[in-house]
């Protein structure tokens, strides 16, 4: 895992878009699995002012938002569609026709499931899983005690969850108890994996899921797992990390090489 920590939660946003920004300028064509919530908000706002201001063109990409709450149409403004829409899709050139989404209102939830994973492989598969991470450690909505070889499905939400979506629904009753996500086993079969986790509420979940055991109970640990798999931070995330002086360091060798030992491809080694 290569651990980042910035300082605060704008570097940290910036450093995610920049680690998007390089997958699109190497494959123009990459495919993306996008998450909701409040805190990819800053990065997409970064990739948008990269899009007007480097022309960093998205027009090639395909973007797969990473789950939906079940009953909610994509243009109702609750959905995570239309968050994503309002937050990155608006501001960028990404087709509309590569912009992939669950349907919260399809009639069998599913096949509807089934289709997106097939869509996803049809296309060659991800090549960025983009995360955050709940308090209690989940990714997309894998809440605990999801399968790590799961797929896209149907999952039921924690109590925890329903009250830490409440705001956007006005009411805690008013949340539906259950969505379709991606599976853990679908993100950790994209080529690279970034989480993205900012503030003091993520902490713990953010130590877990680094430093704890590999676990259904905090599906983000089953990162562990993968061989490509990149955690940003903002340093309040980052504060119940034991090790995290010894990241900083490998991070600070890795920025050295970057600057000083580029191979003939212009890349520079990768230090663990
Ligand atoms: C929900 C979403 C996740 C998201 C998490 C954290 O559970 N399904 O994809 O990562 O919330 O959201 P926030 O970034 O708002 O804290």
């Amino acid at each position: 895992m290569r651990i980042v920590i910035e300082g605060d939660e704008a570097a940290a946003a910036l450093r995610a878009a920049q680690f998007i920004a390089e997958l699109v300028r190497c494959k123009p064509a990459a495919l993306l699995a996008l998450p909701a919530g409040q805190t990819p908000e800053r990065t997409y706002a970064e990739l948008a002012r990269m899009h007007r201001e480097q022309s960093l063109s998205f027009a090639e990409i395909h973007v797969f938002n990473l789950d939906e709450w079940l009953g909610i149409p994509g243009d109702d403004p609750r959905s995570f569609a239309a968050q994503i829409r309002r937050s990155f899709l608006a501001g960028v050139d990404v087709r509309p026709e590569r912009s992939h989404a669950l349907d919260g209102t399809a009639a069998d939830p599913a096949e509807e499931c089934a289709d997106y994973e097939e869509r996803i492989s049809e296309l060659g598969g991800l090549d960025l899983a983009w995360l955050g991470i709940g308090a209690d450690g989940h990714i997309g909505f894998n809440e605990p005690g999801s399968s790590l070889g799961s797929r896209t499905r149907l999952k039921t939400i924690t109590a925890e969850t329903v009250r830490a979506n409440a705001s956007g629904f006005g009411d805690e009753r008013e949340v539906p108890r259950l969505a379709l996500t991606m599976g853990v086993g679908t993100i950790l079969s994209a080529r690279r994996v970034l989480l993205l986790a900012t503030g003091p509420s993520k902490a713990d979940a953010v130590r877990a899921a680094v430093e704890g055991p590999v676990t259904a109970q905090v599906t983000a640990s089953a990162l562990q797992l993968h061989p490509d798999a990149i955690i940003v931070l903002d340093e309040a995330a980052a504060r119940a990390l034991e090790r995290r002086s010894y990241y900083r360091e490998v991070e600070s060798l890795q920025r050295e090489l970057e600057r000083t030992r580029k191979d003939r491809t212009g890349k520079a080694p990768r230090v663990e």
